[in-house]
């Protein structure tokens, strides 16, 4: 008999080793031809739906042809679109279609998701997910999938490179240039090392920048509402004033929420040191900007950066101007200002990640049920059936939060050996995710009748 040991460096839970205790030493154990080791690998089972017909999607606004490769890779059937849709032609299609690709412009309404009859998953390959009417499209039994962090190092990237532009008002300098105007001048420019970088919000973007700052030799400090282990040689400030009072740049990492709306204006700005700098590419409320317009007129601060404003245009080309903001005119006027049209996460890089991310969460869901990284579902999954395990099958039952549907399941699969099984909700919808051992092939059918008609049932799928 040979023991069975965990590989310590292995990802998948269902690999193992097996040794042969027949060897005397360690040498002599790899100097057989295979080391020693015996590869026991258990490897997963691939699962598939298990109604007969294949899965389509639906792929609109240019979605990556990486997402199409990984989706055809699965066998499912791809109709891709660089064009996005209206509400008439979503309810037209949508029927035909398992699952559907977005971005932000396309918009998933009730009366589409009404319309979506065969529709299992979302997939918005960008990061927000207001275009989607989650609470419809979770009571319908439909997760939905999102990228919220692929970009977080093009922000962290794009935010140094704001440190190392205001500290040396090349900005200025270069639309000089482009005017005819040689001003070649040191006053006022200074290198970023040893300077202190004030982070607020050590999140994702954050922490990134945390490390990517230090790499220039910059002293960083941060601050969060949360006790967070600094990587580096950053530290934690207990305040906000703190943070405010110390640092010579001040970059905004924070969510849009009631807490962290205007949350420097004149009496945070005050608070700055004098030629100091503020940076903003969070979200546009966080700062209020007629105040910061003071600060930098009085030349209390001496420059800013800001990516994102409190109203941005819908599409480009569109006038970025006082009818949008009333301050646009006045904070285009100020030197050494840099304005970006919210081009903090836009590089081609994140775009391929939220491609990768988004697709391999839509197969996860798609074949093996897993929601993990749902934003509108309970996050439900289930370590791998293996190749060996070949007449497991895995039941995927979304149903109302209510009492009694464990029991009535449970109940259903009382003569089968249930080898695992995980349920979780999030408000009304709950979700369980059961593997059942030894279901003959005739079973399976009569398995999702007998669940699909327990009452809470929203929707029951089984993968095999
Ligand atoms: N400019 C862009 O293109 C762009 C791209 C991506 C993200 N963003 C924005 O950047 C911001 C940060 O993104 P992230 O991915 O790092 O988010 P994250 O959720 O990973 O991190 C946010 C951090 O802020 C902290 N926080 C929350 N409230 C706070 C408060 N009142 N004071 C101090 N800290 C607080 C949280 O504890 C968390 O650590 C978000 O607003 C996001 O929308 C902008």
């Amino acid at each position: 008999m040979s023991a069975s040991i965990p590989i310590p460096f292995s990802t998948s839970p269902n690999v193992a080793v097996s040794v042969s205790p027949t060897s005397t030493n360690i040498h002599e154990r790899f100097r057989q031809p295979s080391g020693g080791l015996s590869l026991n690998v258990r490897l997963p089972k691939v699962l598939h739906p298990v109604d007969n017909e294949g899965l389509k999607l639906l792929l609109l606004e240019n979605i990556s042809q990486e997402a199409v490769k990984t989706f055809q890779a699965q066998g499912f059937t791809v109709d891709h679109s660089t064009k996005a849709m209206s509400e008439d032609e979503l309810i037209a299609k949508i029927s035909q279609y398992h699952a559907i690709g977005i971005r932000s412009k396309t918009k998933i309404t009730e009366k589409v998701i009404k319309a979506a009859s065969k529709l299992l998953v979302i997939g918005c390959f960008c990061i927000g997910t207001n275009q989607v009417d989650l609470h419809t499209a979770s009571k319908a039994g439909i997760p939905v999938f999102n990228s919220p962090f692929s970009n977080s190092r093009s922000v962290a990237e794009l935010v140094l490179s704001e440190v190392i532009a205001l500290s040396r008002q090349y900005f200025e300098r270069g639309y000089e240039m482009r005017q005819g105007i040689w001003n070649k001048q040191s006053k006022g420019c200074w290198e970023i090392r040893g300077k202190t970088l004030g982070i607020v919000g050590y999140g994702h973007i954050g922490s990134q920048l945390s490390v990517l700052a230090e790499a220039f030799g910059m002293r960083v400090l941060f601050h969060d509402v949360i006790n967070i282990m600094p990587l580096g040689s950053a530290r934690q400030v207990e305040s906000l004033d703190a943070l405010l009072a110390e640092s010579d740049f001040i970059t905004l990492h924070v969510p849009e929420l009631p807490e962290t709306m205007n949350m420097i204006s004149t009496p945070q700005l005050a608070k700055m040191k004098q030629g100091a700098y503020l940076i903003n590419n969070a979200r546009g409320k966080v700062i209020d900007i007629p105040a910061l317009i003071d600060a930098l007129k009085s030349k209390h601060l001496a420059g800013a950066a800001i990516d994102v404003f409190p109203a941005e245009p819908g599409a480009n080309g569109s006038p970025f101007d006082n009818q949008l903001n009333t301050w646009a005119s006045a904070l285009q006027s100020i030197p050494n200002v840099i304005l970006t049209p919210h081009i903090g996460g836009s590089t081609e890089e994140a775009q391929r990640m939220i491609g990768e991310e988004v697709s391999s969460a839509l197969v996860r869901y798609l074949n093996y049920g897993s929601t993990l990284g749902a934003v509108n579902f309970p996050e439900v999954d289930l370590r791998a059936i293996t190749a060996e395990q070949g007449n497991h099958v895995r039941i995927c039952h979304v149903h109302q939060n209510i009492p009694g549907v464990l029991r009535q399941v449970n109940e259903v699969l009382s003569p089968y050996n249930v080898e695992k099984q995980y349920s979780d909700s999030k408000g009304d919808i709950a979700y369980l995710m059961a593997d059942i051992a030894d279901v003959s092939p005739q079973d399976i059918n009569r398995l999702r009748e007998l669940i699909s008609r327990t009452s809470a049932n929203i929707l029951t799928r089984l993968l095999a």
